[in-house]
């Protein structure tokens, strides 16, 4: 069904599109990715909160269409569906959709606190994108959850063994930039290491749920929300006491500041920080100087780049001269030919070597720390770990240093 409703709307965009020709292929893709400026952007502030809103009726939409299915049965069948508890177990569904919504009205009533243009405007009662909501409540438990300690162990430990490498006392004055970072745990975990670190993300269906958990008004103490990620899919599932168990967040409180800090838009728009002139710095460098980052940090990430030679080039520019380049993902390009360019591993590394990179831990390279070698992590995203099933990644791991 949501498939079909996406589908149709592609479909209306581009009628709307070729009865508008100013409008190029370019915005059109802007419009889908939502890096348009326009309002209506696809990871849109307005967007993202009208579908943090209906959130329960977009769910009880669905539960409809369940309840419906289960009504075709014939009696017989009826009957042994009621006394599998079947009805109940749909009861079920619908009370914990009402207290997920808790949580997701909570976020979008905090995004118009946030947000003056919002409180104008009119949400639409229907519109949203419930699957990028169910998105955010999984990324809730793989980034701030006890649930989530072994996913992120997985993945965030090679990253953060390399910039352990740094000594201690030079770590405040190195910058870390974080593209795409998601529910930000990442990003909270290096600046806990001491590093002055920048969250980036484009998609305000991360950011507002990122805002909602760094704010002491919207979230005081640890483990102080409960939600149900997984009950909107019944498939998978050994038993309903999986299917409806609630994951408390946060396992612990980030805050916003003590170096860390979030610029939310697109990274290809991000400029390299600058730095004041210190006192006695001859005349001609009394303007702010560009620094570049000391790291640039990119979990499941580059893959995300309809044009992976701009984001590649891009983080090249934005670090300074011998910065380095952490990498861990896989290559799973946006599907639709959306992405300007679908490269192997190899093709990527080429791509890295060429623009201007050196990749630590190729061709017998022996003189490295351990942790700097390439590798490939077999790791999990956003998983339910007690599930019939396992969508397994064999990303790979890079660490490279932009040539002086
Ligand atoms: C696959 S998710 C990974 C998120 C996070 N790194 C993690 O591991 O949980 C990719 C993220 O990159 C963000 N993103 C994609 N293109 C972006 C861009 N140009 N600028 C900033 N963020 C971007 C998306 O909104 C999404 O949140």
């Amino acid at each position: 069904m949501e498939a079909f409703v996406a589908s149709l709307c592609l479909v209306m965009l581009g009628l709307y599109i070729l009865r508008k020709p100013s409008l190029s292929f370019r915005t059109l893709l802007e419009i889908i990715r939502g890096r348009s400026k326009t309002s209506g952007g696809y990871f849109s502030l307005e967007r993202a909160t009208s579908s943090y809103d209906n959130y329960l009726s977009m769910s009880l939409n669905e539960l409809a269409d369940m309840r419906y299915s289960y009504g075709k049965l014939g009696r017989g069948h009826k009957r042994i569906g009621y006394e599998l508890g079947y009805p109940a177990k749909l009861d079920k569904l619908g009370e914990l959709n009402e207290v997920n919504a808790k949580i997701t009205r909570a976020i979008a009533k905090f995004a118009r606190g946030e947000f003056p243009q919002l409180r104008n405007a009119a949400t639409s009662s229907a519109g949203g994108d419930v699957g990028r909501v169910r998105e955010t409540l999984k990324h809730f438990v793989r980034d701030w959850s006890r649930e989530g300690q072994e996913e992120r162990d997985n993945i965030f430990g090679p990253i953060l063994n390399v910039l352990n490498q740094v000594p201690l006392d030079e770590r405040a004055d190195m910058k870390v930039l974080i593209p795409g970072s998601g529910l930000g745990r990442l990003a909270w975990e290096v600046s806990k290491l001491g590093f002055e670190t920048t969250a980036n993300e484009l998609s305000f269906f991360m950011t507002l749920a990122f805002r909602f958990l760094v704010s002491s008004s919207a979230t005081q103490t640890p483990n102080q929300h409960t939600i149900y990620p997984y009950i909107n899919w019944f498939s998978h599932q050994r038993n309903n006491d999986n299917l409806f168990r609630g994951i408390a967040f946060p396992d612990e409180l980030p805050r916003i500041g003590n170096g860390l800090n979030l610029i939310e838009g697109d990274f290809l728009e991000l400029q390299a920080p600058r730095r004041e002139p210190r006192i006695n710095e001859p005349l001609q460098k009394t303007h702010s100087v560009p620094i570049g980052y000391d790291f640039i940090v990119t979990l499941f990430f580059i893959d995300t780049s309809l044009n992976v030679i701009s984001t590649l080039e891009h983080i090249h520019s934005l670090l300074r001269p011998g910065g380095t380049w952490i990498n861990l993902g896989p290559l799973l390009w946006t599907s639709g030919a959306q992405a300007q360019l679908e490269l192997s591993l190899e093709e990527v590394w080429d791509l890295a070597r060429a623009i201007g990179f050196r990749i630590h831990g190729q061709n017998n390279d022996l003189e490295i720390p351990d942790c700097y070698r390439r590798r490939t992590v077999e790791c999990q995203y956003t998983a339910d770990k007690r599930a019939l099933m396992k969508w397994l990644y064999q990303a790979e791991f890079w660490v490279a240093t932009k040539n002086e």
